[in-house]
């Protein structure tokens, strides 16, 4: 799924986040159900905390100037990028609708998107797109993914992208872009599962729910690991580089992790609340009453004792979600260090970076 696209072409992923920007780029080998990837550049590059709030690019100039940094550092010379966006102003929801010609389809798409959006905002405000996920003749019905972005937003991201000398291919969502990371790396295993993919950034939780293999439901929860450091840096009186340093399990201003833990346990607490909410909407609109395991992925999902708070309230198997998993590393264009540095974080970079000019 795309916003916009054209010709078949490789592409470099560009997850321009709210704490860095990363970049990947994937070579493909072999096609079809054969093909295999191996991973060429993997970077990032962390961002002023004023440059992106909530999602919306405050400071163009920090953020361009982050991206053209971290494509000269990796030495990456193509232009050509797939970049996502995700948060508030973009909405994602699977529609099922009659069988129906593409024509009648489009129509009906714009029909049904004018109940997705904020009363007084309609679709002018919106850049809105759809993909075809299943038609069944056995029900006479078809299952099409909307989604729908706030056009400033979404313009806002690709003039920063152009500034930064780049030309932005695609435009695709977190969620999709996590999705896509998690169905290159499962190789169709886990086909019978109901699997929560969780994406922890530092101001939005990506959240996909695979039943079956498949996405059903996608949601961005206003929940970012960045509130650790808030946390930190209310209860212990710390500045905020020093509240990182210790979210991260490393101690500053005094301060050693350990003493902090109490703390750090508080807030992921709080996040297995949101998260076990969102987890029953889904679970009692998609009459879905299973829940198999979660994925955690995110630079969040590193934060120390987390995986052991949401095991322990949700009562479900916790596993980091590994992006590399089946990627092949050669040892001579990728740097190991920046690979384990970022693990688990690169999830929607990876699957930016599996995207291709033209594909939806
Ligand atoms: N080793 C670590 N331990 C704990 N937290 C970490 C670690 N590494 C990164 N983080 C946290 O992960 C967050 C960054 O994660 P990520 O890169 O997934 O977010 P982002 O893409 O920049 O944000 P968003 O998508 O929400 O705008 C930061 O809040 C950072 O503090
Ligand atoms: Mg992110």
């Amino acid at each position: 799924m795309g916003l916009f696209g054209s010709k078949t072409k490789s592409l470099v992923g560009l997850d321009i986040g709210s704490s860095s920007v990363k970049v990947c780029e994937l070579q493909q080998i072999g096609k079809g159900a054969t093909r295999r990837f191996r991973l060429q550049k993997l970077g990032s590059v962390p961002l002023p905390s004023d440059a992106i709030v909530d999602g919306d690019i405050m400071d163009g100039n920090a953020v361009a100037s982050a991206i053209r940094q971290v494509l000269a550092e990796h030495k990456i010379k193509a232009k050509d990028m797939a970049i996502s966006v995700s948060g508030q102003q973009v909405m994602v929801k699977k529609v099922t609708f009659p069988l129906m010609s593409p024509a009648e389809l489009a129509e009906s798409v714009r029909w049904e998107a004018e109940s997705f959006f904020p009363a007084g905002q309609g679709l002018d405000s919106y850049a809105l797109d759809y993909d075809l996920i299943e038609e069944r003749a056995q029900d006479g019905n078809m299952d099409v993914v909307l989604v729908a972005c706030r056009k400033d937003k979404l313009e806002s991201y690709i003039s920063c992208v152009a500034q930064a000398g780049c030309v932005p291919r695609v435009v695709d969502v977190d969620v999709f872009a996590l999705q896509n990371a998690y169905e290159m790396n499962s190789m169709g295993a886990g086909r019978d599962e109901v699997v929560a993919l969780v994406n922890l950034g530092a101001t939005f939780t990506n959240l996909t729910m695979m039943v079956g293999g498949k996405s059903v439901f996608w949601r961005d929860m206003t929940w970012g690991s960045g509130r650790y450091v808030e946390k930190l840096m209310e209860d212990w009186g710390l500045g905020r580089e020093a509240a990182e340093l210790l979210k991260r399990g490393q101690a500053a201003e005094g301060r050693n992790p350990e003493e902090v833990q109490p703390s750090i346990n508080a807030v992921s607490d709080a996040f297995a609340d949101e998260l076990s909410r969102t987890l029953d909407f889904f679970k009692s609109s998609f009459k879905v009453d299973r829940l198999d395991r979660v994925l955690l992925a995110g630079g969040g999902s590193q934060v120390h004792g987390l995986v052991d708070v949401l095991a322990d309230r949700l009562r479900v198997s916790i596993d980091r979600f590994n992006p590399f998993q089946l990627v092949e590393m050669d040892g001579r264009t990728e740097d190991p260090e920046v690979v384990r540095e970022l693990g688990s974080a690169a999830a929607v970079v990876v699957g930016l970076a599996l995207r291709q000019v033209g594909d939806r």
